[in-house]
């Protein structure tokens, strides 16, 4: 009988192993830039990749390491290979697989810097972008091409909440030769495992859930097989974008109490959303957990049960007036971008996160100047909703 993978709950605590260094029982941080070689024969051969062992903190570090181990385990992949930012894990799980001349099949709702980078910025290198509502199988099924290499999408998407199919788009894109890369920030590794659903490749920005205290920005990708892992692992070399040690010695610390935090989330964000949704100075509440929210099937069928996130939008009636208005007149709830963290953050994307959306593809989004995004956070849920409550009878109807 094939072991059973123990719970997320306990993998966080025990995937990196009992046996560290010097018998530390918490995990040192190796905050150095270089390592010593034995002499210059061993540096030779760590070079050559004849010995194993650590060379210079661009290429590799053992707190990093043992991050990258972990996300290994929670992700059930092959490799994962840790960033300085989430912008930089994001083109680290799509560019390696590009060149000039290859076709990118991307969701048309994504954090804004990332449609931004992988359309203009990409298009420079020859790279040809095709934007789709990947909600809809029979839109990703059209788009390909014969020379399409990878699928990049987010679902949840940010910041409308759009759902996207995993299993169905991977199954697609690999009787294509192509491969599937999943952002899956919205929902950490708790909520939603991509590779577990088909996907070759998983993204999170570290900065969000995964670290979860507000005070790192990183990134990481995971990979199903050891192939696309050692691809991702060079190209974060030779481009130096490598997460620093002390970070990645923050982020295991946050990872910790990764499930706590992402219970107790779900479970605020729930109440929230039902609260929002109750306001007559609200016009539309997009939190994928509703039953009448697009595509809730595939919410069901591929993130763990009932836990849809804690980071979702609503539309006020008053339009921009009001949004701004609500805003302006919180006390509890922060007013600044990111998500994720222990406490909650709300923002305007069409001004702030996603300012970079060119107009008409914000309008095909849905992301409009009513709209505002909460990252419920992990404050007594009746307070967040009272401090809610007092600013919409401010802003009224
Ligand atoms: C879904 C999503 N992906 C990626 C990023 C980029 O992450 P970072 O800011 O760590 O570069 C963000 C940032 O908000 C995000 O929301």
């Amino acid at each position: 009988m094939a072991a059973k993978q123990p719970s997320i709950e306990t993998l966080v605590l025990h995937a990196d192993g009992h046996d560290k260094p010097l018998k530390s029982h918490a995990n040192p941080i190796f905050q150095t830039s270089s390592f010593v070689f034995d002499s210059p024969e061993h540096g030779r051969q760590l070079f050559a990749g004849e010995e194993k062992g650590h060379i210079y903190s661009r290429i590799g570090n053992p707190t990093i390491e043992t991050f990258e181990k972990m996300m290994t385990v929670l992700e059930q992949g092959s490799g994962a290979v840790a960033f300085s930012s989430g912008m930089a894990a994001i083109m680290g799980c799509t560019l390696p697989h590009l060149r000039a001349g290859d076709h990118l099949i991307i969701g048309d709702t994504l954090y804004g810097p990332s449609t931004t980078m992988l359309t203009g910025r990409y298009e420079k290198f020859g790279i040809e972008t095709a934007v789709v509502d990947t909600s809809e199988i029979e839109n990703v099924k059209a788009a390909f091409k014969p020379n399409t290499k990878l699928v990049f999408l987010e679902t949840p998407a940010n910041p409308t909440g759009k759902l996207s199919d995993v299993e169905a788009i991977s199954e697609i894109a690999h009787g294509h030769h192509a491969l599937v890369a999943v952002d899956a920030t919205f929902s950490s590794p708790y909520n939603f495992q991509p590779l577990l659903h088909g996907a070759d490749l998983v993204a999170h920005s570290l900065t969000k859930y995964i670290n979860g205290h507000g005070d790192v920005v990183g990134g990481v990708v995971t990979c199903k097989t050891p192939e696309i892992a050692t691809a991702v692992r060079n190209w974060r070399k030779d481009t130096g974008s490598i997460l620093g040690p002390f970070d990645a010695w923050l982020v295991i610390r946050g990872l910790r109490t990764l499930p706590v935090r992402m219970e107790r989330h779900n479970k605020n964000a729930k109440a929230v959303a039902e609260f929002l949704r109750s306001r007559p100075e609200v016009s539309k509440v997009m939190y994928p957990g509703f039953e009448d929210f697009p595509h809730h099937d595939v919410a069901v069928k591929q993130m763990r049960e009932g836990c849809y996130g804690s980071t979702f939008s609503f539309c006020m009636k008053g339009g921009y007036d009001a949004a701004k208005k609500l805003l302006e007149n919180l006390h509890l709830c922060t007013v600044a971008v990111s998500l994720g963290n222990t406490d909650t953050l709300i923002e305007h994307p069409a001004s702030m996160t996603h300012a970079s959306v060119p107009e008409e593809l914000m309008k095909k989004q849905g992301l409009t100047k009513d709209l505002i995004r909460i990252s419920v956070g992990l404050e007594n849920v009746d307070e967040i909703i009272d401090d809610l409550k007092h600013g919409l009878e401010i802003v009224g109807c």
